[in-house]
């Protein structure tokens, strides 16, 4: 193999990740997994976070087949390009100012003389692109460029995107919001298990509104592209990944992703973080007994009103657990922010946490989250309880799961009332149910740990992955 290695020209792929946290996280991933191999990569992000990344000189430093370029959002320079509410806006323009500008970036990454590289690259022979960026799918068919997509959301999730225009078809959406505890069928493998409230949260819109529209499109595209790569491991999701596995010809399942390249690459990963990490948590969570801490962060997209920033506050002080919270400073929706008065106190509270390492340390006995899929995986990996407060597009469908089908948490889903949260913490720290949460939690953490190991199945379909990607 490593001969081979030696004696094949390595090839160069285009990474494409959707400009948010979450997406860029697993991507870069993967960057870094194909540079491990040798494989020469370009990662694009928008010029803004290309600002924001301040690893990127380290990660160029350690793997020297990973070239950083950016592209142009095409917003103007003043756009808070926060996905919520803005998530329109940026795909607009994304859609029409980026993707043309992309189109010429490929084109000269596959003639020889690119200018814009700041090494000799070999041709571009790939592009992996975000599945929720199909007009880089597009735009690879037009240079004629093989294109994989990459779908940063659970295979449950990502199934029921895949479905909504059949729910429409049947008249299971719109719905408005009564009757939210209606059991939805006709999303095949998830009869019997799926509420209203569990659905993707962009079927609690009307079905012409623009981002139900967006996402349907999407979907729709994602299977022009040759392949599908899944953060998400076979032992997780394996009846959900045989029905997408009906439409497409070949799905590489290779999470979690920071796992992976924590066991096949590097064990101090380094952060992909696009805000500051404040490190000073780490030594107060020393100071806490041994799964006695309960870590609360809802990801870099949700928002609070004031009003659920203080039911939370009241819940988990209530709770008698200790806590650490991320509360970046723009969780508060901005006509609420001026109001806000710090309500907590300050050794409690980050702005941004290094999450992976604060859920691997051993004083931290739950996470409260927003179920976020990056959030997840982070916790099975970790062997964290869950208590699940879904917000926004796949988190509904991730919380339905953590706790009813891993049973390795439990759903508060639509509410935050100080009362809930007291009770719904008690519950995962010391309650009845603790027993079975945590069995399943260590089960959970035992697959994935296998599954990244070698010979497991995210380690092999890497492989798969790397070889398909040599051979193109
Ligand atoms: C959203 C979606 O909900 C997610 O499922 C989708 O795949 C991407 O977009 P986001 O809100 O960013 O994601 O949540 P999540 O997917 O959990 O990603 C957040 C990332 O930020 C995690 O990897 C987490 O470790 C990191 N993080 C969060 C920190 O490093 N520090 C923090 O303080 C908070």
């Amino acid at each position: 193999m490593e001969m081979q290695m030696e004696l094949r020209p390595q090839p160069h792929v285009l990474l494409l990740p959707f400009p948010a946290q979450g997406h860029i996280k697993p991507m870069l991933a993967l960057a870094q997994l194909l540079c491990h191999a040798g494989i020469h990569v370009t990662f694009l992000n928008t010029e803004h976070n290309h600002r924001q990344l301040t690893q990127r000189q380290a990660l160029s430093a350690r793997f020297p087949t990973l070239h950083f370029r950016s592209i142009s959002d095409g917003l103007p320079s003043d756009h808070p390009r926060s996905i919520s509410p803005n998530l329109m806006d940026i795909v607009s323009s994304l859609r029409s100012k980026t993707a043309p500008l992309l189109h010429q970036l490929l084109v000269s990454l596959m003639s020889k003389n690119d200018v814009g590289s700041a090494a000799q690259l070999p041709s571009l022979g790939c592009v992996i692109t975000d599945g929720i960026m199909c007009f880089a799918i597009e735009a690879a068919e037009e240079v004629g460029i093989p294109v994989i997509a990459l779908r940063t959301t659970s295979a449950c999730s990502f199934w029921c995107y895949s479905c909504i225009p059949k729910l429409i078809e049947e008249a299971q959406l719109p719905f408005g919001d009564e009757d939210m505890d209606k059991m939805v069928s006709g999303i095949p493998g998830m009869e019997c298990l799926l509420r209203r409230r569990d659905l993707p949260s962009i079927c609690r819109v009307p079905t012409d509104h623009p981002v139900i529209q967006f996402f349907v499109e999407e979907t729709r595209a994602i299977t022009r592209a040759s392949s599908l790569i899944l953060n998400t491991f076979d032992d997780l999701e394996s009846s959900i990944l045989s029905h997408i596995a009906s439409r497409f010809s070949k799905i590489y399942t290779i999470g979690p992703l920071h796992a992976l390249l924590k066991s096949r690459v590097v064990d101090d990963n380094l952060s992909s973080s696009l805000r500051q990490e404040d490190r000073g948590c780490m030594m107060w969570l020393d100071s806490q007994r041994v799964g006695s801490v309960i870590f609360v962060s809802f990801g870099s997209l949700v928002k609070l009103t004031r009003v659920q920033l203080l039911e939370f506050w009241h819940g988990l002080v209530n709770s008698g657990s200790p806590f650490l919270w991320v509360i970046r400073s723009d969780v508060l929706w901005s006509d609420e922010a001026e109001q806000a008065s710090h309500v907590t106190p300050a050794e409690v509270i980050v702005d941004w946490a290094p999450q992976e390492e604060v859920l691997a340390h051993e004083a931290v006995g739950g996470f409260l989250t927003h179920s976020g899929w990056n959030s997840t995986l982070e916790a099975i990996w970790a062997g964290v309880p869950m208590l699940c407060w879904p917000q926004l597009a796949d988190q509904q469908v991730n919380s339905r799961w953590v706790g009813e089908v891993w049973k390795i948490g439990v759903d508060m889903k639509d509410t935050c009332d100080r009362s809930t949260v007291e009770k719904m913490i008690k519950a995962l720290m010391k309650g009845e149910d603790k027993e079975v949460i945590s069995r399943s939690v260590d089960h959970f953490a035992k697959l994935a740990r296998t599954s990244v190991s070698k010979n497991g199945s995210s380690y092999l379909n890497l492989e798969k992955l790397i070889q398909d990607l040599r051979n193109l």
